[in-house]
């Protein structure tokens, strides 16, 4: 999608066994068994196991991660613009002029607008609406809302995706501590995130994070590979079980991005729109987004 340079390692390509001695399919330009063959080894490893393994187009090179920390920097910028502009009496129409006027002077592209027919540059969240709620000069903030900003820019062809929850004003305390968990179960996400340890792994840590507060996390709508894509594999749960899920290895790029309900965690979909997602019981819903890449420490968080 409009990619000026898109690199894609492996699109439409089999993944197949190299040969030890051509060159590595990571681009790193040295022979395989000298570079990725002992961590393709460590892979079949688990696989062999039983465990969900990522192939070689969820595993992004260092040319790949760098165009995605790129656009993740003016993903960052846009959240810091609404931020810094964003309070009580602004219609949801203002955020996403805001966010379209500033991805245009960072020449980036918003992935919103048209994706699979959504209408905006941007999701504006308000209250009890989980995600996916549609900018309107209709839907004015008022004092004591929570509503969440979710921006994803495509830049040079490599996409971010990361949002933040907004108080506006006073915000009560029991939907300020929602807001304040929904960003611990992020961090607690990435703090979860290592190499050779499991998705799942994470997953659960989230939600037992949440579970503590007496919170709980939407079960239909989870985090996404991305990267070279908007909703790439794997789809990342954070209702997930420990040692299930796909295996996390170095290079994945995926999203963190709980939804933190304060009641029930059941929603459904706005019939008229198609698109925003409400909480069933009409309590509050919260919810941060970064995007990360696995290294081999841990995670590196590429868009917040
Ligand atoms: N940015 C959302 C996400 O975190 C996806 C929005 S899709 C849209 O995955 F079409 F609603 F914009
Ligand atoms: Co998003
Ligand atoms: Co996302």
């Amino acid at each position: 999608m409009q990619a000026k340079k898109k690199i894609v390692a492996s699109e439409g390509t089999p993944v197949r066994m190299l040969g030890r001695n051509e060159p590595c399919w990571c681009g790193s330009g040295r022979k395989y068994k000298s570079c990725h063959a002992a961590f393709d080894e460590r892979i079949l490893d688990f696989k062999r196991q039983g465990h969900i393994v990522p192939d070689r187009e969820q595993i992004k090179t260092k040319e790949q991660i760098e165009g995605i920390r790129v656009s993740g920097l003016r993903n960052i910028a846009i959240l810091d613009e609404v931020a810094s502009k964003i309070r009580a009496g602004m219609s949801t129409q203002e955020i996403d002029d805001i966010v379209s006027a500033k991805t245009k002077e960072l020449g980036g592209i918003s992935a919103t607008l048209g994706y699979e027919g959504f209408p905006k540059s941007v999701c504006t969240s308000i209250n009890e609406q989980v995600c996916h709620g549609i900018p309107s000069e209709h839907d004015i903030l008022k004092d004591g809302d929570i509503v969440n900003v979710d921006v994803t820019t495509i830049y040079e062809g490599f996409y971010s995706d990361s949002s933040r929850t907004f108080l506006i004003g006073n915000v009560d305390p029991e939907k300020k501590k929602l807001a304040q968990v929904a960003k611990e179960c992020m961090e607690e996400g990435i703090r979860a995130v290592k190499p050779w340890t499991f998705l799942g792994d994470m997953g659960n840590a989230v939600n037992e994070y949440a579970k503590k507060y007496g919170y709980s996390i939407v079960r239909e709508i989870g985090g996404h590979g991305v990267g070279i894509g908007f909703h790439e594999e794997p789809w990342v749960s954070y209702v997930s079980r420990p040692g299930e899920e796909m295996l996390m290895v170095p290079g994945m790029v995926f999203t963190i991005e709980p939804m933190v309900n304060m009641g029930r965690c059941d929603v459904y979909v706005d019939e008229e729109n198609d698109w925003t997602v409400y909480t069933d019981d009409g309590k509050p819903s919260a919810q941060w987004e970064v995007t990360v890449a696995v290294t081999e420490e841990g995670a590196e968080i590429l868009a917040y």
